[in-house]
């Protein structure tokens, strides 16, 4: 019962333009998009990859603000180097687009219309927390607070990073603005609501009737306990002044939620590619025969899942996503990869510092991509898949067959005599590759297709070293032309199928074996290279890796985890607020301590009489590790004098001395640095 197609239409999650790319960006989205993209060509298929920089939301206005700047001068810096990164690893969209883009903001105005128009929102007028100060409403990453679920105290008005919660700004306990640090006041403004929940039933047929099998467990997963849940209307309009204006009455001041303007990005990318080229692009996009497919991290499931074909469905005239494979999330030795933390391998970095190495970091996060759980990049396995796989297996193979066919024949392809048995069975087994790996990635399995196209290079190794071609040169040269034949075949079979997967190998490849680009469909046969042809020189496709090449990258990697550290070592965060009447309840006195001695049987109890001015008391105290009785009699202290008695080791304990205590837990009496007398108000 599967479908047949006509086009695909293929995007990958726009990244935000207020970064760098990462490893977790390629691992999750960017290759296993391209791998699929340039697999379907390959095929034949009337194919378009889109791509762009989404350049609207909080983050970005908050970062311009710190610098001083123009927001549109954030983007443009990122959108640049995203897009060089991007082209120099080899990312082979079709269109890099970017949101800021006038038809981009047309686009996206004409989609809202259409639904307003349409009577697909509900409006409301509700209170919102709003800065005084700087006069801002404060939506999503605007606001701070204490997060209800988990109590994290630096959870934002969209989302708490903790636990992951989406929240919304009233959930906030203690909400502070992220632009003044002011406590917000609660003020009445106007939204336009998209009612998710009315098209329940619709997205209960679709998905999770329609795309139980074929959607990927932790997509479909994620996506009914959404729907579970239940859908809430969701507010597709901000007050902010850096994005999509709201073309409706009554909304100036008013711009589209980034998470409602990034993605009909996707048809403006489009619609610019449509310019360039000529081409029409509404069948991409309006004719049930395309199949649209969402590159995304898992973080993006229920924007593409649920918000964004809603809006689709709503506006009547798109087709909808016929699946969404989602990756997990890559970390970085055993640490999630973090923007903030510098904790990451940047791809502009990697370029410079491997240059020429695009595919041994597109074979390892292919490898060991995320695609079913969380997974971890480290540079110790970055270099053994290079060295014992790339290598070993790939590499040496094609050079171990081009060299000695460049000694015994000139190189030139020798000719195929007769197959002995465990040739013929070499030649059939070539011809089930091109499905093998079709039939995973068909499945968006792009990890197993990996796995299956190093199987094609280790036959050949497995091929050379059972046949030893170098010993039976001297007695039986008819035999050793058809065994470098054959294998020769397996390379220019590996140069087909490894384009996808290793676009800059695979023309390396072609250009030694001195063979054209072939269509995935040439594959398979052992008839490839005509015998005769003429091949050229040997080079190498992979170098070693050396420790100390892999050492440097750890190590600076344990530089960035040593300056975190540094910044780390900073006060805690301050408690929850109390009223001025709270704090004048607490009643501190100056004092002296005039005996001291240790509780008996214990390590860290002292045992102290104190004149508070008011009277001699007793106070059992935790700092005999730190003071020695006979050093303190006669201390300075500050005492808390109306703390409730309580028993320490059968002693009543009258009060309490204050102490000041370090984030390593060392203890040092709060004293008056000056003379005061006894008994003197703390306040
Ligand atoms: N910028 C978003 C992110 O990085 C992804 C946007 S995808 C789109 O999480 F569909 F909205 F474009
Ligand atoms: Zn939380």
């Amino acid at each position: 019962m599967t479908k047949k197609f006509d086009r695909y239409t293929i995007t990958s999650a726009l990244p935000y333009a207020n970064g760098p790319l990462h490893i977790g960006h390629l691992a999750g989205v960017y290759v296993p998009a391209d791998i699929y993209a340039r697999y379907l060509r390959m095929k034949g298929k009337d194919v378009i990859f889109i791509g762009g920089s989404d350049e609207h939301g909080v983050p970005i206005t908050i970062k311009a603000r710190q610098e001083g700047v123009d927001p549109q001068k954030i983007v443009d810096r990122y959108h640049e180097q995203i897009k060089k990164s991007f082209e120099e690893f080899g990312i082979s969209f079709d269109v890099y687009s970017r949101t800021s883009a006038p038809i981009h903001h047309k686009t996206a105005a004409e989609f809202f219309k259409k639904l307003y128009k349409d009577g697909k929102f509900i409006e409301k007028t509700n209170m919102q927390y709003f800065d005084e100060e700087t006069q801002h409403f404060l939506a999503d990453r605007y606001i701070t607070g204490i997060c209800p679920h988990c109590g994290y105290d630096k959870a934002y008005g969209d989302q708490c990073e903790n636990c992951g919660t989406s929240l919304s700004p009233l959930d906030l306990k203690n909400p502070k603005s992220a632009l003044s640090g002011n406590v917000p006041v609660l003020k009445e403004t106007k939204h336009w609501y998209l009612p998710l929940d009315q098209y329940e039933d619709w997205l209960k047929e679709w998905i999770l009737e329609g795309h139980k099998n074929d959607w990927k467990v932790n997509v479909y997963g994620q996506v009914k306990s959404w729907i579970d849940q239940g859908l809430q209307p969701r507010a597709v309009t901000r007050d902010l002044d850096w994005g999509v204006h709201v073309p409706a009455e009554g909304a100036e001041g008013k711009v589209l939620y980034v998470w409602f303007d990034a993605p009909i990005g996707y048809i403006s990318a489009t619609k610019e590619w449509s310019e360039k080229t000529g081409k029409d692009w509404v069948p991409y996009w309006k004719d049930e025969k395309s199949k649209l497919v969402h590159f995304i991290g898992k973080d993006n499931i229920v924007f593409h899942c649920i918000i964004f074909p809603i809006m689709l469905h709503a506006e009547g005239s798109y087709i909808v996503p016929e699946n969404v494979p989602a990756n997990e999330f890559l970390n970085l030795e055993n640490d999630k990869i973090s923007t903030s933390r510098n904790w990451a391998v940047w791809l502009h970095e990697y370029l410079e510092e491997f240059p020429g190495k695009q595919d041994v970091l597109r074979y390892v996060l292919t490898a060991n991509a995320p695609e079913t759980k969380d997974n971890d990049f480290t540079w110790k396995d970055f270099q053994a898949r290079n060295n014992n796989e790339l290598l070993a297996i790939f590499g040496n193979f094609v050079n171990r067959t081009l060299v000695l066919t460049q000694k015994y024949f000139d190189s030139k392809v020798p000719a195929q005599g007769v197959l002995d048995e465990e040739t013929q069975k070499v030649v059939a087994a070539i011809a089930a590759y091109p499905n093998k790996i079709s039939s995973s990635i068909d499945r968006y399995r792009f990890r197993e297709a990996l796995g299956e196209l190093m199987n094609l290079a280790r036959l050949g190794n497995k091929y050379l070293t059972d046949q030893e071609p170098w010993k039976l040169i001297k007695t039986d040269e008819e035999k050793v032309k058809t065994i470098l034949n054959i294998s020769l075949q397996i390379a220019a079979n590996l140069a087909i199928l490894s384009e996808p997967f290793l676009p800059f190998s695979a023309k390396k490849l072609r250009g030694m074996l001195n063979m054209p680009e072939h269509k995935w469909s040439d594959a398979g046969t052992s008839t490839l290279l005509e015998s005769g042809h003429q091949l050229n020189k040997a080079e190498l496709l992979f170098e070693r890796i050396e420790d100390k090449t892999i050492e440097a990258q750890i190590q600076k990697l344990m530089d960035t985890k040593k300056e975190n550290e540094e910044e780390a070592v900073t006060a805690k965060p301050s408690k929850e607020e109390i009223t001025f009447d709270e704090f004048m309840k607490v009643d501190i006195r100056t004092g002296t301590i005039l005996e001291a001695e240790v509780v008996p049987k214990t390590k860290k109890l002292l045992k102290l009489k104190i004149d508070t001015g008011i009277d001699e008391r007793t106070v059992v105290s935790g700092i005999a590790e730190y003071y020695k009785p006979e050093d303190i009699i006669g201390k300075k202290v500050s005492i808390l004098v109306n703390l409730a008695p309580r028993k320490l080791r059968g002693i009543e304990s009258q009060g309490m001395i204050l102490m000041a205590e370090d984030a390593d837990g060392r203890l040092c009496f709060v004293s008056p640095t000056e003379d005061v007398s006894d008994g003197s108000e703390v306040k």
